[in-house]
């Protein structure tokens, strides 16, 4: 089977928590887009893990990972990434592929990018790591791939100092290379999990342009991104949060902004640990914003949700969700295009009263207290999506399914 999944928001969802968590049933985890922008953060028992271009699977001692065609790969970062990782007692070779068409980040890349990034009059908030200009090559045609290495025109028609400070990580990556295709198509009959990055928000084209990431970050590029076909796809899961958070600029229409939503805010920030993995930047917060993820849940043909950090509303006397959007006065239900209208929106929210008892014990559905089950139906109505998961603190025992991932 082949199991898709993607950050149904703005990133930073949770997606590597889940990814390690259901790699324990695939034979293979291939991540399919972005480059050392991503951050994602493990914990197992008293490890934790913060993996930016290495795919979630490798925690566990015998799995395969594969970084995918789709990814821009900065391999100072990966070999560095490697090498903390097998500083904390996991062994990585001869288990870690990368596809001979993923693009590679060189070092004047990443200064491109902050320096493009400085003469913007609406700047990104990008991480710096090369991830625009390496697109932009890739799709300019002046990209370099890691198969390219190999390439004799290509090798001596670089300059000198990308050359020699390519030439070491050439060697180490030689024996990690695959035809990705080939690699894919010779796993068929395996249980694979493509790994996302990124989060529908932050995709090149459903995202808040151009206030995005430049991957493709939805479940469609799952199957460009790692070389199979879209109808090899079984199913697609897109993991989110209770609320909202975003890093970095760009619209957010139900950002806690003042008063008594900036308190709330803060408190959230401090409960969930909302500082970013990659940068460290405090990230934004907002509520839950359910036409985005209405819109997220259509783009990337979600099968089912996996539904994160709703332990932090625990104690809550009320939790407050958007369910529309109000634009210069009228009421609308569509997640824009056009920055200028979303920066004018005020977030409709509806509010649902607490719940007795905690989400945070919850081990099953069960278990879930019943009002908070009632604001999750109300989810699921509205999204037309099913929550078939939860994640209810950092641990791996922390997560559970509703309906088993690993079915069609
Ligand atoms: P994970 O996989 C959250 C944001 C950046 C910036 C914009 C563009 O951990 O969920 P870039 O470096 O790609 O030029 O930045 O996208 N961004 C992320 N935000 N989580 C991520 O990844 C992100 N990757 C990029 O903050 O606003
Ligand atoms: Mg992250």
């Amino acid at each position: 089977m082949k199991l898709v999944v993607i950050g149904a928001q703005w990133g930073d969802e949770g997606k590597g928590k889940m990814v390690d968590y259901l790699a324990e049933d695939a034979d293979l985890v291939v991540r399919f887009s972005g480059g050392a922008n991503a951050g994602h953060t493990i914990k197992v028992e008293n490890r934790t893990f913060a993996l930016h271009l290495v795919p979630a699977g490798i925690i566990y001692p015998e799995k395969k990972v594969a970084l995918g065609n789709g990814m821009v790969i900065d391999p100072e970062s990966l070999f560095k990434e490697l090498g903390e990782i097998a500083s904390q007692g996991i062994s990585w070779e001869g288990r870690v592929f990368v596809s001979d068409r993923a693009h590679l980040v060189l070092p004047s890349y990443k200064e491109e990018d902050m320096s493009m990034e400085s003469k913007r009059i609406r700047p990104i908030g990008t991480t710096g790591r090369g991830i625009g200009v390496t697109y932009a090559n890739k799709a300019h045609r002046d990209g370099i791939r890691v198969g390219d290495l190999w390439d004799p025109v290509i090798w001596e028609g670089l300059k000198e100092e990308d050359r020699s400070w390519l030439a070491p990580f050439k060697d180490k990556l030689a024996g990690m290379i695959v035809n990705m295709a080939a690699f894919m198509m010779e796993n068929r009959d395996k249980d694979i999990l493509l790994e996302g990055a990124q989060g529908a928000l932050l995709d090149l084209d459903h995202g808040t342009y151009p206030f995005v990431s430049s991957g493709m970050s939805t479940s469609c590029g799952a199957a460009q991104g790692a070389s199979i076909g879209p109808r090899y796809i079984d199913k697609c899961l897109g993991v989110f949060k209770a609320y909202q958070t975003r890093v970095g600029n760009g619209p957010m229409p139900t950002e806690m902004l003042e008063g008594a939503d900036l308190e709330l805010g803060n408190t959230l920030r401090e409960l969930g640990h909302e500082y970013g993995v990659t940068t460290g930047r405090p990230r934004r917060i907002g509520y839950l914003d359910l036409v985005a993820l209405r819109y997220a849940g259509w783009v990337n043909s979600l099968d089912g949700f996996i539904l994160s950090h709703l332990n932090l509303y625990d104690g809550f006397e009320t939790i407050k969700i958007c369910t529309a959007y109000e634009i210069d006065g009228e009421i609308v239900e569509e997640f824009p295009a056009s920055i200028d209208r979303m920066e004018r929106i005020k977030p409709v929210l509806k509010e649902f009263p607490g719940w007795e008892g905690k989400v945070g014990d919850a081990r099953s559905w069960d278990q879930i207290p019943a009002g908070a089950k009632d604001v999750i139906r109300f989810i699921e109505e509205f999204t037309m999506v099913p929550v078939a998961g939860y994640s209810v603190g950092p641990l791996r025992d922390e997560t559970f399914m509703k309906d088993p991932a690993w079915a069609k």
